[in-house]
């Protein structure tokens, strides 16, 4: 059944369904005229019946009296109790219209026979028992049925010729409101079959009308909608990454073709090598950077948390800097507020690390590190009292590859922010990048504290997904 297309199978229950209610309609049509027949039928002969019996009780005139028969297709007869002809209806002939049974039980109440054969045709019959000209006699009235079976049986033709005609038609054209319904699908399965990876801008076909299928059309072009971003943005994420290699392959090319061209001095040579380590260490660093992103992205990033000393922490990024700050002649200033808290200490330091060196890098004066518990939120900045962020770079500083000072090259690859949000997400939380009133930029990570769990280390923590 689940292979047969959908508009035969809303045509075939939409036909049965209709089967049934023709069918029901004519049987009441059918036995409605019948009853109403029959009623007719009896008030007649009851009538007759009462007339009869009367003409029997003036015993004058016999039922030879034209007035029972004038234009009158019925009939009568009276039987005496043995079940002799006493009087009758001229056309009768000379057999009781009664069986001895019939007989016997019409004695004693009204009697209907409903259908018994009389000369060719059908008849019914009414027989009351009556006493006259002192005894008891029986006076039994009839009528053919003929007209009755007539018109139910033209009745009943009808219904069987008109009622298939009226279930084919309306069968019919309920497959073609189907069909026509189910169109627009036939269209938009057509068009979906021929979009591919690289053709991810076309959409689906939409009906006009504002019914549940153009509904689905939408939800569905919505959906290649948000595929095309996604892929999109994986597109640009390989070539900005194959452009941001290409920079310190080429670097490392260079130095390498200059140090074998000609003989060279050995502070040359050192040189040279240092710088290649240099480029070396960049492309790794590039490498961990592009990994830790596509793991993000594949929901796979994982945190391992460790119950850590916030100020410990600080002090232990800060430590790392100082050197480079010193020679900048600038200073790192750090507050951990005493806490603690349960985070990724690798993750966090790279974190920290990242910011740290974009304030050292793209700002000025002193770099201050903090965390701060606000409620069930634990929060770090970085701020320093450079120039900040430009205005309308500040929605895009988390982007992947976005650098302020994108044609300028400050050396970096655009990638330390968006590590620094992927790691606040991988903890559950987000990062913001703000100016500070007084001037400067001020980067901050928040999400959940879960410190809660303090002291029940051996159990599972569940991890924010992504
Ligand atoms: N403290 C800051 N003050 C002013 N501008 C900043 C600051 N931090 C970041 N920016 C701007 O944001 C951009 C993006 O920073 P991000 O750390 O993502 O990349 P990067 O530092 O250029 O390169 P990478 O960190 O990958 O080596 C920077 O290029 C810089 O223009
Ligand atoms: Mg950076």
């Amino acid at each position: 059944m689940n292979r047969v297309p959908i508009r035969l199978r809303l045509t075939a229950t939409f036909a049965l369904a209709m089967a049934v209610v023709l069918a029901a309609a004519g049987f009441l049509l059918y036995h409605h005229l019948a009853a109403s027949l029959d009623r007719t039928l009896a008030q007649g002969l009851r009538a007759r019946a009462g007339d009869v019996s009367a003409l029997v009780q003036q015993a004058d005139t016999g039922l030879r009296d034209a007035r029972l028969n004038a234009g009158n297709t019925g009939f009568a007869q009276v039987l005496d109790a043995r079940g002799r002809i006493f009087d009758q209806t001229p056309t009768l002939g000379r057999r009781p219209l009664l069986t001895p049974e019939q007989l016997r039980r019409a004695r004693h109440a009204p009697l209907v026979v409903g259908r018994t054969r009389r000369a060719a045709e059908s008849v019914r019959l009414l027989a009351i028992p009556v006493s006259a000209q002192g005894r008891r006699l029986v006076v039994v009235v009839g009528t053919p049925l003929e007209a009755r079976d007539d018109a139910l049986a033209t009745l009943r033709t009808e219904l069987l010729v008109g009622g298939p005609t009226a279930l084919l038609l309306a069968s019919l054209i309920g497959y073609l409101l189907a069909a026509a319904a189910l169109r627009p699908v036939e269209r938009m399965r057509a068009r979906a079959a021929a979009i591919s990876a690289n053709r991810l801008s076309e959409r689906l076909p939409i009906a006009a009308s504002r019914d549940e299928i153009a509904r689905l059309g939408e939800t569905l072009n919505q959906m290649l909608g948000r595929l095309e971003t996604a892929l999109e943005r994986e597109r640009s994420f390989v070539a900005d990454a194959s452009h941001e290699l290409r920079t310190p392959l080429a670097h490392l090319r260079t130095e390498v073709e200059l140090a074998l061209e000609s003989p060279r001095e050995r502070d040359e040579l050192e040189a040279a090598l240092r710088s290649v380590g240099h480029e070396s260490d960049r492309l790794s660093q590039l490498a961990e950077d592009l990994l830790l992103l596509a793991r993000l992205d594949k929901g796979t990033l994982p945190i391992r948390r460790d119950e850590i000393d916030l100020d410990e922490l600080l002090d232990g990024v800060a430590v790392r800097f100082e050197r480079r700050a010193g020679d900048a002649g600038r200073t790192i200033e750090s507050d951990g507020s005493g806490g603690r808290a349960r985070v990724d200490r690798l993750r966090i330091e790279q974190a920290l690390g990242n910011l740290i060196d974009n304030a050292l890098r793209h700002g000025a004066g002193t770099i201050h590190v903090s965390a701060a518990q606000d409620g069930d939120w634990l929060e770090f900045h970085v701020a320093d009292e450079g120039p900040g962020f430009p205005a309308d770079f500040a929605p895009h500083a988390f982007e992947r590859f976005s650098r302020a000072d994108q044609h300028r090259g400050s050396g970096g690859t655009g990638l330390g922010l968006a590590i620094v949000a992927a790691v606040a997400q991988a903890h559950g939380g987000s990062a913001t990048a703000l100016n500070a009133r007084g001037g400067g930029s001020d980067v901050s990570i928040r999400f959940p504290n879960r410190r809660a769990y303090h002291g029940r280390a051996d159990a599972r923590i569940p991890e924010p997904v992504g």
